[in-house]
Formats: C-alpha cells, sequence, structure tokens
C-alpha cells in the first residue's frame, strides 16, 4: 500500500510543487483545501490529522503577508501558531511525522553573515512572531517534529517569486527595480519537495534551514543573476539595468523586514543534502521559468 501524506497548503508556492512531487514519487496525496480545513479552527485541524491516518504531515499552510498579519494579528497567531501546534498534537497520538514550513523571518537579522539553525531569535513583525510562536508550540508538543526553516521560496512559475517577476518585467522591457539592502539566500521549492520528501529526512528533528548555498544576496544581486541566466540563455537581448532601491524607502512594505536573516543550512549538509550554490538555484529557476514566458503569458 502507498504510504500516505497528509499536506497542508497544497495550493501554495511550495506546496503546490511538494504535492505534484510526492504523487510522482507514489505517495497517497491528502491534501485538503483552505475551504475545506480553515486553519483558523483547531478543532478542525486536529479532526483532519487525527482521521487521515496519514504517515508524514507536512505543513506549508501559512499566512504570510506582513502587512495582512499586522492588520489581523490574532488570525496571524490562529493559523500561523496554534494550527501547527494543534497539527503537532495530533500527530503525536497518531504517530505521524510532522514537518513543519517557517522563515528565515524569525530570525535576529541586525548582524550580516550566515545564521546558524541555533542563532538568535527575533522576530520583528506580527507575523515572524507568529511564525516563531509556531515554532516553539511545535517544539513543545512534538520534539520529534523537524521545523523547516525556508527564505525567498521561488521556482514556482505558476505562483511567481520576484525573481520571476523581475524576469517576466525584462521580458515585458519594462524598467526594473529590487532591494539593494536586504540579504538572504533563495530556497528552490523543488529543493523543499526533495529534501522534505526524502527518506533521509525521517533521521531529522528540531530546526533546520533549508536555502540555497553561499554568501548573502540582495534581492537585487538575485534579480541581476536570473537576468544573466536569461541572457545566457538568449530570453534577453542585451542586459538590462535593474534600480537599486532602499529597504527602508520600499513604498509597498509597512511593516519592518529584517536586514541580514541568510541561513547556513549546515544540519541538512550534515545529513547528507546537497544544495545548490544561490547562482545556480536562480539559473535553474530561470531556465525552469522562460518556457512558460511566452508572449502570450507576457
Ligand atoms: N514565500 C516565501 O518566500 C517564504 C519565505 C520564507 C518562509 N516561507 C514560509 O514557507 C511556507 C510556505 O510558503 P508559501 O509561499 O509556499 O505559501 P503560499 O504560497 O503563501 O501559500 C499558502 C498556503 O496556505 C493556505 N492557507 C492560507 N491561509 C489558510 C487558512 N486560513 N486555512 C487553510 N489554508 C490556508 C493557502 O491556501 P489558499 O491559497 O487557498 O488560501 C496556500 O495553500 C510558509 O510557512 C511561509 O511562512 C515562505
Amino acid at each position: 500500500m502507498a504510504p500516505r501524506l497528509l499536506l497542508f497548503g497544497s495550493s501554495g508556492r511550495s506546496g503546490s510543487v511538494l504535492a505534484r512531487a510526492a504523487r510522482a514519487q507514489g505517495w497517497e496525496l491528502v491534501a485538503p483545501t483552505h475551504d475545506a480545513c480553515p486553519l483558523e479552527h483547531q478543532e478542525r485541524v486536529s479532526e483532519a490529522v487525527l482521521h487521515s491516518e496519514a504517515e508524514l504531515v507536512i505543513n506549508a499552510a501559512a499566512v504570510s503577508g506582513l502587512e495582512g498579519c499586522a492588520e489581523d494579528p490574532l488570525h496571524a497567531h490562529l493559523v500561523n501558531a496554534v494550527a501547527p501546534a494543534a497539527m503537532a498534537l495530533a500527530c503525536r497520538h497518531t504517530g505521524a511525522r510532522f514537518i513543519h514550513l517557517s522563515t528565515d523571518y524569525v530570525l535576529d537579522g541586525r548582524r550580516p553573515g550566515l545564521k546558524a539553525e541555533d542563532a538568535r531569535c527575533a522576530p520583528l513583525s506580527v507575523y515572524a512572531a507568529s511564525k516563531r510562536e509556531g515554532e516553539l508550540q511545535i517544539a513543545e508538543a512534538l520534539p520529534a517534529a523537524l521545523v523547516v526553516r525556508v527564505s525567498w521560496i521561488c521556482g514556482n512559475a505558476e505562483k511567481p517569486s520576484f525573481i520571476e517577476q523581475t524576469l517576466c518585467r525584462a521580458l515585458r522591457g519594462e524598467p526594473l527595480a529590487a532591494i539593494a539592502d536586504q540579504y538572504s539566500l533563495p530556497t528552490d521549492a523543488e529543493d523543499i519537495a526533495r529534501i522534505l520528501l526524502a527518506p533521509q529526512a525521517a533521521t531529522l528533528s528540531g530546526v533546520v534551514q533549508l536555502c540555497a548555498d553561499g554568501e548573502p544576496l540582495s534581492r537585487h544581486r538575485c534579480a541581476e543573476l536570473a537576468l544573466r541566466e536569461a541572457l545566457r540563455c538568449g530570453a534577453l537581448p542585451a542586459l538590462p539595468s535593474v534600480e537599486p532601491q532602499e529597504l527602508a524607502r520600499a513604498p509597498f512594505f509597512r511593516e519592518p523586514r529584517p536586514r541580514h536573516t541568510a541561513m547556513s543550512h549546515a544540519r541538512l549538509t550534515a545529513a547528507g543534502f546537497h544544495l545548490p550554490t544561490a547562482a545556480e538555484c536562480i539559473a535553474a529557476v530561470v531556465r525552469r521559468a522562460l518556457p512558460s514566458l511566452t508572449p502570450k503569458h507576457i
């Protein structure tokens, strides 16, 4: 009989890639939609896990818009902290493994450099605080659970990140701008699926960090790397310039963002997982996105 996976958030940027990969690997997928299992309702979440007969439960669902979370902190707390804790508790009853996605935004982002898995946390926003609360509650409810921090998820052209959006704008010949003073590392959604569904993941618990390898990059540098790859692939006639923007002046960001949250993935490396360099990650993301960016789509 095929192993059963219960996946929350299967319509999201990482969740939809996870769902496709799980089906391709022969998992029997149970993927309740937002409407079928609204995470604001703790008892519905517990029931979904308790009745699922799943061997593995993955939570890729969250409310992740920083401004939306600030407008409704209770909602952010229910979805990002209470619901994951309910999943963890229910997994303790059923014996299922539990993997939860978290974020680099929980980290103290004041100083440059790569942050280890046990680095200090200091959430700056309601969103980040709710995600950190989720991490802590899961650790208490189910110490065997795996919390996977990711950052700047990209690589799902149907749910474009700033990397695919920059590419799309460049192909349309539109002006380009990107924040040049916020540093992290991208996470390819395909790497999330590859690592979470790998048998070695079952040997891990606690917090791991999953992102590309290398030194911290600004969003601006990521955009430039994406455009260079598009040029190399012949999709652009010349390298367009990208206007550098300041985080503090970004008109669309009202909530504070941490500046330096690039993560070390040392624990995943020690467990035998390979992660691409940021340049390799972005190049792969661009090559996968380009075929869908036909004139019809741009
Ligand atoms: N995106 C990033 O760059 C990034 C960076 C760092 C960390 N993360 C973390 O990574 C994880 C996955 O992020 P993502 O970008 O893949 O997610 P996403 O694209 O924002 O998708 C979120 C998913 O959660 C579902 N959802 C939202 N509210 C819900 C609710 N109240 N009840 C039930 N389902 C609900 C959504 O369903 P509907 O679409 O139907 O509402 C969707 O399937 C999250 O934990 C996020 O905090 C993301």
